[in-house]
């Protein structure tokens, strides 16, 4: 058995799917019915899941195939999965450019809600129908069903939309913990960002209106601009302006009358970084938490010498790590963003509902520029 298939994954492989691996031919995609496997093994149940043996362009890589899922433990969970999102990150790990890589194969997407279908004899904090989402990175959320501990998952309320249920466990949490953690923030107070039209930056807007911070954001230029601006300042967005606008320095005359940001939130990198600098007002902070165009971040001198600033990065996922002794921590935020949800201060991203099976069409279209949508893997 390879080792490596009873560690990535959050249950330990079946013995079926072990031996038909070997025979280089796992049960595979949607045309082998489940209905059929049913039919000769009726106890047992099946999983369907997108699988990647090697690192590589998502298309080449990539693969659907069926297993059979392991008999329920003690301390177990059996879920549904309901929708699961398409994240940069998620392509990164497929093409082994991210900085946790899961032993191979795997089964792609780390985030993502399901639904409790079974408990083991000792689990007593889940319920069949609980809606529940990957207490960390690495879950493998493209797939219909799992077995995994109940300590690898966390109950979400049901009581908030679907979309907002799929896509809240990283991006909004992203967004929270950069608005929290760097800064003391006061009504009143500005932020600057980047990227702003992303999940996370959209995620940052509501947050930050909802405590009472004003925005400055910036997006590439774009042919449907106006209609971006629009969407960005439903959400709360103080200001809006293209990058081209930031080299030009026309933001300076546009956000005079605003006080200088004490933060800035980059994950674009390159120019676009070292320009959020300029506007910042003196021992405020920059926070690098993505590298969309792959470019340094470049922090000229005078940033750190004249205006005092700090520099720092900020990872969701080992922010979980960290704070894996005490699950509170990641359950009061969680409930704290599910509030504002419920209230009306924070909705999903612009999601494009994919069908589980389409998922080529969801993976394209994550890696074209200015969609302004998620991609969201639909598996109901
Ligand atoms: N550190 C963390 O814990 C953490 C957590 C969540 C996300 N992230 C990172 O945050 C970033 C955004 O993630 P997301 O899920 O919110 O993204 P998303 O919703 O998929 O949006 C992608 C964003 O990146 C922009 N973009 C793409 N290519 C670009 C380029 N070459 N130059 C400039 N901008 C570019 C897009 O702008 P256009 O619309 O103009 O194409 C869009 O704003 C990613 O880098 C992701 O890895 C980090």
């Amino acid at each position: 058995m390879p080792a490596a298939l009873s560690k990535i994954l959050p249950f330990a492989w079946p013995v079926s799917f072990l031996s038909l691996s070997k025979l280089g031919s796992p049960i595979r995609t949607k045309s082998f019915s489940i209905r059929f496997f049913s039919a000769i093994v009726k106890s047992k149940h099946f999983c369907e899941a997108l699988v990647y043996r090697s690192h590589g362009h998502y298309e080449d890589v990539i693969k659907l195939e069926t297993f059979t899922l392991p008999p329920l433990g003690e301390e177990d969970i059996r879920i549904k999965m309901l929708a699961a999102p398409v994240n940069p990150a998620d392509i990164n790990m497929l093409e082994g450019t991210y900085a946790i890589l899961p032993e191979l194969p795997a089964i792609g997407g780390n985030e993502g809600v399901g639904k409790v279908l079974d408990v083991g004899s000792k689990v007593n904090n889940f319920t069949p129908g609980d809606w529940v989402i990957p207490v960390d990175s690495e879950f493998g959320t493209w797939r219909t069903e799992a077995v995994c501990h109940a300590a690898s998952i966390l109950k979400i309320s049901k009581d908030i939309p679907l979309l907002s249920a799929a896509t809240i466990g990283v991006n909004p949490c992203t967004a929270y913990r950069m608005l929290h953690d760097f800064e003391h923030l006061k009504p009143g107070d500005t932020v600057i960002q980047n990227g702003a039209n992303s999940a996370v930056g959209q995620a940052v807007i509501q947050i930050a209106a909802a405590m009472g911070v004003k925005t400055i954001n910036v997006v590439r230029d774009r042919p449907n601009l106006k209609e971006l601006v629009e969407k960005l300042n439903c959400l709360g967005a103080h200001c809006i302006v293209t990058e081209s606008m930031l080299l030009k320095r026309e933001l300076v005359s546009i956000v005079k009358d605003l006080p200088k940001p004490r933060l800035a939130l980059n994950c674009v990198g390159g120019q676009s970084a070292g320009y959020l600098l300029d506007y910042l007002q003196y021992g405020s902070t920059m926070v690098t938490y993505g590298g969309m165009a792959k470019k340094p971040v470049p922090v000229p001198a005078k940033a750190m010498i004249f205006k005092n600033i700090k520099i720092h990065g900020f990872w969701m996922s080992q922010w979980k790590r960290d704070n894996k002794h005490d699950i509170s921590k990641q359950e009061a935020m969680l409930s704290e963003l599910c509030e504002l949800v419920k209230k009306g201060r924070l909705s999903a991203p612009a999601c494009t509902e994919i069908p589980f099976y389409d998922y080529k069409i969801a993976l394209d279209a994550t890696m074209k520029p200015y969609q302004c949508s998620k991609q969201v893997l639909c598996m109901l």
